[in-house]
């Protein structure tokens, strides 16, 4: 991959300059009833089609104020995947729950609804599947599954803006949903979350995290007296305007990445020792990231899966190719085998915990294997494009033709 070639992301339009501009002639730089703010919570509402939205300062921001709002708290469990960024599984102890890791499916990498039912117990509060790369996870099972056992669904969409299930846009068929909208993603505000919901009960308890405790008042009036333990998760006026701006052409944006990935996926089709990435018929995938499959045994090459993932991935690095660092084992954090959380044990140590939950990272070997064969590529989105996508396509089939000498 020559230097220079990649088009960075996100990609800054005069739109984007002035809408940011526009903020700071107005002079109004922060409110929960900023303009910008509420305009983004508007707009969001709108595209996916629900009735609230709260502008945070991070995704991981908004899980926290989503699991608080579904009522996870002290005793609670939360099942989620054992395979995401942290947030997806740090965010359950904030509220004082405790995180309960189940493992994927071997080649989508979302959570395994076959394996939730084993581990929903009477503390179960909540699931909380995340839709990897862009990637919606099975929700019907899920859903079916929660509402029998009476539990809530919050779906972690912080990397899937816009993808679909049967037809339905994820975030909007739990009870909750939460998006990232970090500079990386395919929505970028720079840093932000984005809550949705159209449950009234569920966005006024998230409302009080978002905002010290206080109730929302529709007409925004406040009274300032904390009515339960809040931060102050908003986010500011310059970051609402920027998200906004984007938002003006997020079907484009996804458009022109799932071009790209196609014309990728092209070239890379037939490649020997190489899946690409699954879009099972049910969903549609947004590619936040284009996830390589490396399938060596089909090569006939005797050498452990995750041996050659490595020396795929550090060559295709040395050939120019830019992959994602950020998928990760959460049960195998230091912070899970530690049980570092709030110190003296909390919350497993909790009087009001009465379960015993392990994270023992080869309880979770699908995960493992997932990650020991993916390559997951991070550039996909305009202005670049099929001159990109073939200098990849050409990196990895250089790659895979060599991997017996790499190894
Ligand atoms: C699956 C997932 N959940 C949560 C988050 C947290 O979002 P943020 O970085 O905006 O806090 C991320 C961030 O990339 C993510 O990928």
């Amino acid at each position: 991959v020559p230097e220079g070639i990649v088009r960075p992301w996100p990609e800054i339009r005069d739109d984007d300059r002035s809408a940011v501009l526009g903020v700071l002639d107005r002079g109004i730089l922060w409110g929960p009833d900023g303009p910008e703010l509420t305009g983004l919570q508007a707009d969001w509402a709108a595209w996916l089609g629900v009735r609230h939205c709260l502008a945070a300062s991070s995704g991981t921001a908004a899980l926290h104020m989503a699991l608080a709002a579904v009522g996870a708290g002290p005793g609670d469990e939360v099942i989620t995947t054992a395979l995401s960024w942290t947030s997806s599984g740090t965010s359950i102890l904030f509220p004082n729950a405790v995180p309960v890791f189940v493992d994927v499916e071997a080649l989508t990498g979302t959570i395994d609804p076959a394996r939730i039912g084993e581990r929903i117990t009477e503390r179960t509060r909540a699931v909380l599947p995340v839709h990897l790369h862009g990637l919606p996870a099975d929700l019907e099972p899920i859903m079916t599954l929660a509402r029998a056992r009476g539990l809530a669904v919050v779906e972690d969409a912080s990397q899937a803006h816009g993808a679909e299930y049967h037809g339905a846009k994820v975030g909007t068929i739990g009870d909750v949903g939460v998006f990232s909208i970090h500079a990386s993603k395919n929505f970028p505000g720079g840093e932000g979350g984005l809550l949705v919901t159209n449950d009234d009960a569920i966005f006024e308890r998230a409302a009080r995290i978002w905002q010290f405790g206080e109730v929302l008042q529709a007409d925004g009036s406040r009274d300032y007296d904390a009515h339960a333990v809040g931060w102050n998760y908003r986010t500011c006026e310059l970051s609402a305007a920027f998200a906004r701006s984007q938002l003006g052409r997020l079907d484009e944006t996804i458009a022109a990445v799932r071009a790209n990935c196609r014309h990728r996926g092209r070239r890379l089709a037939g490649v020997a020792g190489l899946r690409l990435p699954p879009e099972p018929a049910d969903r549609t995938h947004t590619f936040w990231r284009y996830t390589l499959r490396l399938e060596p045994e089909e090569l006939g090459l005797d050498v452990p899966v995750a041996e050659a993932g490595q020396a795929v991935r550090s060559a295709l690095r040395a050939e120019g190719v830019e992959l994602y660092d950020g998928d990760l084992l959460i049960p195998g954090m230091t912070l899970f085998r530690e049980r570092a959380g709030y110190g003296r044990g909390c919350p497993w140590t909790c009087g009001h915990f009465r379960g015993t939950v392990s994270y023992d990272p080869a309880d979770f070997p699908r995960a493992r294997d997932w990650l020991d064969r993916a390559v997951p590529i991070v550039h996909r989105t305009p202005p670049n494009g099929r001159e990109l996508m073939d200098c990849y396509a050409e990196a990895v089939r250089k790659v895979l033709a060599h991997l017996d000498e790499l190894l």
